[in-house]
């Protein structure tokens, strides 16, 4: 490290990884930044492709605010390129924003996260980076990664000069854009001072001096996964919550209420829902189970991984309800499912709830029709597949289809269930769809977006999460 003399002119970034992440970060980057020349580069050329189309809406990522954004930096300091190689090449600063999920297999396995893109990586950039680097991993990653880079990317040549920083990204995918403008904080870790100037340089473009953190690597890296480690933990807290006001005749979104207005406990991230999901929640909350596993702290290990199971009750607890409230059995009943995003504006459907609901509704033999305005088929069905999941040649599994067409999902249904809290399903007039679905009808909320007063002059049967439910009704 006392080797690395940063690059003089910073002009040239290249992010490596043109996903959720890479896509809206280095989006407002260059349009803060008219100065730089930002290219996104990425192995999947499907995707570069997309990011590249005339079509604003055909980008791969679907984000409130993008495609402004890309209709002003695209063509004139943000780019999008398949060139890898090239790219890492000519950058001063390079991005590292790849996919890192839970590892399937060997060691560490459903726990740790698996490096292999980020090793991918920082060989491509030990072979054909040039002069001095500073390379930036934004990625989520386990605690101690910057240290892997380090050791791959200095043991090539004495001509090639790096230096790692850490700076987590902190943006919620539905916001990313507002995150990203207005961060609540950004935090830089790392050894080489001039480094971690040039990376705050650029952040204090648009960002206060005061919100920019700059801590050692360690400290940035183990923030990232404890700040998304309270944050679930606080998503699995209220969802606990939520079990005991249904027996009770409490109303959850009173008792959110509630406790939100004391300041030490505060307002945000305490809505109750299906479970949370996302990229990232899980996959932190794993990494950081095994590093207390790794470091001999199974007491703390326990104590998060409650967390998690929490997470999967509430998902379950959904499921065995549905089945229970439709007299025991789904075989040959039609389910809408109104959501498969993990939220709300997102096209994003990694980990969200309504994978392990639509598989739990099928596993009793569900007909199940699946809407969401954002999401595509493709998707569904490659997340069934990662999950070894919609298995019809099992004995009694149900069947699945998909349409952008509520009405149409909702026709004939024994019970509707909403997952992702779109803003389509909160307008939706049940006295209308009432008329359209089989009776007796029940609705399922599980994110307490629906239109209670036009449910109440319905005769449909509804069960709002956290709240004891309603079955007065006459048929
Ligand atoms: C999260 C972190 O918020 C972000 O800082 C980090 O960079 C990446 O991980 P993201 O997963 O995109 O962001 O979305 P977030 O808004 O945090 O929601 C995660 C999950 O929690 C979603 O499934 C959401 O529906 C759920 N959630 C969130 C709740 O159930 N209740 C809440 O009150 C908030
Ligand atoms: P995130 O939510 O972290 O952005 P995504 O899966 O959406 O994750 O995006 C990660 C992207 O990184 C993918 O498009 C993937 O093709 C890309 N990627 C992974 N490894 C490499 C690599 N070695 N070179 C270029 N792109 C890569």
């Amino acid at each position: 490290m006392d080797t690395f003399t940063p690059p003089k002119n910073v002009s040239k970034i290249c992010c490596i990884g043109a996903g959720y992440v890479g896509g809206p970060t280095m989006a407002v980057i260059a349009d803060n930044c008219p100065d730089l020349k930002v290219t996104i580069v990425d192995v999947n050329k499907e995707r570069i492709d997309a990011w590249n189309s005339k079509n604003l809406k055909n980008l791969p990522v679907f984000e409130p605010g993008l495609e402004n954004i890309i209709e002003r930096t695209r063509g004139k300091n943000l780019f999008f390129s398949s060139n890898v190689h090239y790219e890492i090449q000519i950058a001063d600063i390079i991005f590292l924003c790849v996919n890192t999920p839970t590892k399937s297999n060997g060691l560490g396995a459903g726990k740790a996260s698996d490096l292999k893109w980020i090793e991918i990586c920082a060989r491509e950039i030990s072979t054909y980076a040039k002069g001095n680097t500073i390379v930036v991993e934004k990625s989520t990653v386990p605690v101690k990664t910057a240290e892997v880079l380090k050791n791959i990317l200095n043991t090539k040549s004495n001509d090639k000069f790096f230096s790692v920083l850490s700076n987590p990204e902190f943006l919620a995918e539905g916001s990313a854009i507002n995150d990203l403008q207005n961060p609540d904080r950004v935090l830089i870790g790392g050894e080489d001072q001039n480094s971690i100037k040039i990376l705050s340089q650029i952040y204090s473009k648009w960002v206060d001096k005061n919100k920019i953190i700059t801590t050692n690597v360690w400290s940035s890296e183990l923030s990232k996964l404890s700040a998304n480690a309270f944050l679930a933990q606080r998503i699995s807290s209220i969802n606990s919550i939520s079990a005991i006001c249904e027996k009770t005749g409490a109303d959850i979104k009173e008792v959110s209420k509630s406790i939100g207005t004391d300041k030490r406990i505060g307002e945000k991230f305490l809505r109750s829902g299906p479970g949370f999901g996302g990229s990232c929640f899980q996959k932190d909350l794993l990494n950081l189970i095994y590093l207390c596993d790794f470091y001999n702290l199974p007491e703390v290990s326990q104590y998060w991984e409650g967390v998690i199971q929490i997470n999967n009750w509430q998902k379950q607890r959904i499921s065995r309800l549905v089945v229970e409230k439709l007299f025991g059995t789904l075989n040959g009943k039609k389910i809408a499912i109104l959501g498969f995003a993990f939220k709300a504006n997102t096209n994003d459907t990694r980990e969200s709830p309504s994978i392990f609901i639509c598989n739990d509704l099928l596993e009793e033999g569900a007909n199940l029709h699946i809407h969401d305005p954002q999401v595509q088929e493709t998707q569904i069905i490659q997340e069934f597949k990662d999950h070894s999941f919609n298995n019809p040649n099992k004995e009694g599994y149900g069947s699945w289809e998909f349409s952008k067409d509520i009405d149409k999902v909702i026709k004939d249904a024994n019970a509707a269930i909403i997952v992702t809290e779109w803003d389509e399903y909160s307008s939706i007039n049940w006295q209308e769809k009432e008329k359209i679905m089989s009776k007796p009808s029940w609705l399922f909320d599980t994110r307490l977006v629906s239109n209670s007063k036009s449910l109440e002059k319905t005769n449909i049967t509804y069960w709002r999460l956290g709240n004891k439910i309603n079955e007065d009704k006459n048929y």
